[in-house]
């Protein structure tokens, strides 16, 4: 367990020590549903993306606030391997979209087989979530999680226009974080609730929670794309500018650009003629214009919402932990 300068574990850890018996069960679910009997290549491709860990955040949301809401069934066991499912196919999926050649530290899968198994075994993972799911005999956590799959693409999709084009505003960004990212942490924190049986004002809340904590979190995300360090993130630094994307950081800069810093941004995001150099112009540009900064600020705000809709939560220890959690994310470096 890494533990900060104080010698403290970290909040996700605290929350993942909190709720190791259950994260236990989900890791063997997964283990157990990313089987296939006819096609081996499932297994593999999953395995290399799973057995390099990840943070587990989604899953744990659902455990977190379904014991913070008094659940004492077996279903959240199940909706948290749903929830990780869906991630995990959705990683699968944007490393095919995103070119992109690392995560989790090791070479994607679509490098080490192709976009074709990416994409096929993506799927099958998507198809599982949904058995998983069903096997909770709730029509509302179905009504939940089939929207989040709907948000999250549609999402995607929307990212698709909105990249390699300047004309991209805070709140088609905005748009985009919430169906890609946060769609699928309110979905996580919701369920949660809902299989608790809480009241409606309670579910609002959670969702609230959630929506804010994947704004923030992408919001890093974002940042750490520019400013982070691969070996930690285990992803590689410069992807976004490389694939054009209209992010945060860069809407903040471009629309604070001169004529020139116009023209510069024009040439390598629109025009994608991309030359040595361009990068570390690129981060001149976002430090000269504070963009970084006012990103950070942006995301701290999203933090803070999340934690003013625990207020309305009830009173236990995780709900302290969600709370931390919430700086957290704004802090994280990985
Ligand atoms: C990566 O999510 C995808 C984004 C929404 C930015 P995480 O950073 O939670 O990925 P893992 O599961 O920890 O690798
Ligand atoms: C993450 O999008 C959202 C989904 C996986 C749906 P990004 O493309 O911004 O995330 P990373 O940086 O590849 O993890
Ligand atoms: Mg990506
Ligand atoms: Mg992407």
């Amino acid at each position: 367990m890494g533990l900060d300068g104080d010698g403290n574990a970290k909040p996700h850890e605290r929350l993942a020590a909190e709720l190791a018996d259950d994260m236990d069960r989900v890791n063997a679910l997964i283990a157990e549903r990313m089987a296939s009997k006819h096609a081996p290549r499932i297994p593999e491709v999953t395995a290399h993306l799973v057995g390099a860990g990840g943070k587990r955040l989604r899953p744990m949301l659902t455990l977190g606030t379904a014991r913070m809401c008094g659940y004492g069934g077996d279903h959240h066991v199940k909706l948290a391997a749903t929830v990780e499912f869906i991630h995990t196919a959705t990683l699968l999926h944007d490393d095919v979209v995103d070119e992109s050649r690392q995560r989790r530290g090791r070479p994607t899968a679509n490098l080490l087989w192709d976009n074709k198994s990416s994409v096929l075994v993506g799927d099958y993972l998507f198809a599982r979530a949904f058995q998983l799911m069903v096997e909770t005999d709730s029509l509302r956590v179905l009504d939940i999680l089939a929207n989040a799959a709907a948000t999250i693409a549609e999402g995607e999709v929307l990212q698709l226009s909105a990249a390699q084009n300047l004309a991209t505003d805070e709140a088609i960004y905005l748009q985009v974080v919430r169906g890609k990212t946060a769609a699928l942490f309110s979905a996580a924190t919701q369920v949660g609730g809902v299989i608790a049986g809480v009241p409606e004002a309670q579910e609002a809340a959670l969702y609230t929670y959630g929506d804010a904590l994947g704004v923030a979190f992408q919001i890093v995300d974002d940042l750490l794309d520019y400013g982070g360090d691969a070996a930690a993130t285990g992803k590689n630094v410069g992807d976004d500018f490389r694939e054009r994307k209209l992010t945060l950081p860069v809407i903040k800069a471009v629309a604070k650009a001169d004529a020139e810093e116009r023209a510069f941004w024009a040439r390598v995001i629109e025009k994608g003629d991309q030359r040595e150099g361009d990068l570390e112009r690129a981060l001149d540009l976002l430090a000269r214009h504070g963009a970084m900064e006012a990103t950070r600020a942006d995301a701290l705000r999203w933090a803070s919402e999340a934690k003013a809709a625990l207020g309305a939560l009830p009173e236990h220890p995780i709900r302290g932990m969600l709370n931390d959690l919430a700086d957290y994310v704004v802090a994280r470096i990985s």
